[in-house]
Formats: structure tokens, sequence, C-alpha cells
């Protein structure tokens, strides 16, 4: 699975970081606007010095900015928890695709979705092929290409969403479980801890088992999530939250591959050096 972010992406969201326009990013740097919006739009990268002098502009790290420019880094996926099965499927909303999870405690068989993204035929099908039928839906957070398929799921599963309290509640289910930092949630044999890391949207929780998190949109393999609701909350729910957590934690993102806690940061340019 390709990173979700490339060169461009990457940019945008730490000038979104600064407030900076492109035309402050052309008075910080030698580029012309039209250099940056080439490379913004993925039509051009740059060779590595110039790429070097956006990082330092953008208090980025520049190394780990150039691998990601060249394409020369991806993060190993995390190890497997032996308590739990975590089943990881693409469902798309037209073209895009996103990262929805099955859940099941492996003692107990009992399953939880997590997201349901915007067409949840793969997840239904899933489920009827692993023969569960799962208890509860996790919702990370409440955009359209996460929680679109709830009204399908609830159908097929009837069963309670569990939402931050602070979310706005998607349509497609009247069976809500508000939930806040903190708490935590059984499944079977496993306990689920509610970890709100905000920024993305007002009200985004991740969701840690063990020492797998299940992030929806906070923070992606070599990139952060875009900054809908607040860039501080956002840049403060990765490094004084989802980054303390022990470097082998699994960071599972609803888009692009699944990384680790050490290896984001080591390589993530966001978050490189930022977090002891
Ligand atoms: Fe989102």
């Amino acid at each position: 699975m390709p990173l979700e972010d490339e060169l461009g992406d990457i940019l945008q969201k730490a000038r979104d970081g600064k407030a900076w326009s492109r035309n402050d990013l052309v008075k910080a740097t030698n580029f012309s606007n039209e250099d940056l919006q080439k490379i913004e739009s993925y039509q051009w990268t740059p060779e590595d010095s110039d790429v070097l002098k956006l990082a330092r502009a953008l208090d980025l790290d520049g190394p780990a900015l150039v691998d990601i420019a060249q394409e020369r880094w991806e993060p190993t996926p995390p190890s497997n928890d032996p308590d739990f099965d975590l089943v990881c499927l693409n469902v798309f909303m037209g073209e895009y695709p996103v990262n929805c999870y099955l859940v099941r405690c492996k003692a107990t068989g009992e399953t939880a979705v997590v997201d349901t993204g915007a067409n949840p035929k793969t997840i239904i099908a899933k489920a009827r092929e692993m023969g569960v039928h799962p208890k509860m839906v996790l919702l990370t957070h409440a955009h359209p290409d996460h929680a679109g398929g709830l009204g399908q799921l609830s159908q097929a599963f009837e069963c309670p969403t569990c939402i931050d309290h602070k979310e706005p509640k998607p349509g497609g289910s009247s069976n809500f479980k508000v939930v806040k930092d903190g708490d935590e949630i059984p499944l079977g044999n496993l306990r689920i801890k509610c970890i709100e890391t905000p920024g993305h949207t007002v009200g985004g929780v991740s969701y840690l088992i063990n020492q797998t998190l299940l992030s929806g949109d906070v923070i992606f393999a070599g990139s952060m999530g875009r900054a809908n609701s607040s860039w501080n909350d956002l840049f403060n729910s990765i490094t004084k939250k989802v980054l303390l957590l022990p470097d082998k934690t699994g960071i599972h993102p609803g888009h692009g591959p699944s990384t680790t806690v050490g290896q984001e940061k080591e390589h993530n340019p966001f978050f490189k050096g930022q977090v002891k």
C-alpha cells in the first residue's frame, strides 16, 4: 500500500500549520509560485537540496522529507497481537479507499468493526465469511468516507455505535454509545481504551487495544491528517498522546499503510526530533 501523502500533501499541511499561503512560502524560499504549485500538485519533485530548503522553511525534518519525496521509505508492518485478529479492509468512497478494520477477540470470537467506510458491503461479506456477528461499531470520527456506511452496517448487525462525545453523530443509526477519553470498552477478553485525539475533527478518537492503535485520520505513515478542526490540537494529539505510546505500538490509520510509533518518531518529517 503506498503512503497516503506525497511531498505535495506534506508541504500543504506544513503551510497550514504555520498559516502560510503559498506566497508566504515563496518569500521564505527562492521558489516561484508556479514551481511550488507544480510541487504541491505532484507534477514535479525537485532535487534533494531543494527539498531540504523547503523542509527548513517549514520546520520539517529535512532527511525524512527527502526520503518520502524520493519514495525511499516505507514502514515495516507492526507485529500481530496474539490476543486478537485484526483484518484491514479497503472500503471505497468512489475511487478513494479508506481502511476499515474487523477486530476479533481470539478467546471469545466477539468482534467489532472500526469505521464503516462509505459502502460497507466488503465488511459485511468478510464478517459473514469469518462467521462472526459484530457486536459493535467503533467510529474514529464521523466523516462520510469513514462513517457513511453506518446505516447499512447497523441494519446488517443491529449493534450499537461508539463515538466520541464531542463528535457530531452521523446518520444511519439511533443506537449510539458516547465515549470519552480514558473509557474502556470490553470486547470479549479485550479492553479497548478510548484516547481522544482531536484536531482532524473536534471529536476524533483513537482506540488502543494492547499495543495496537486504530487511529483514523490523526496520523499517517510519514505524514499527519488534515487539520480540519485545529492544527495545534492535531499536532498535540500526536506528540502528546500517540507518539508517547511505546515504540513498538502498531498504528493502523484510516488511510495508507500501518506503521509503528518508533518508526514515525524516526521517519515522519513532522515529528522526527519533536518527541523524546
Ligand atoms: Fe476524515
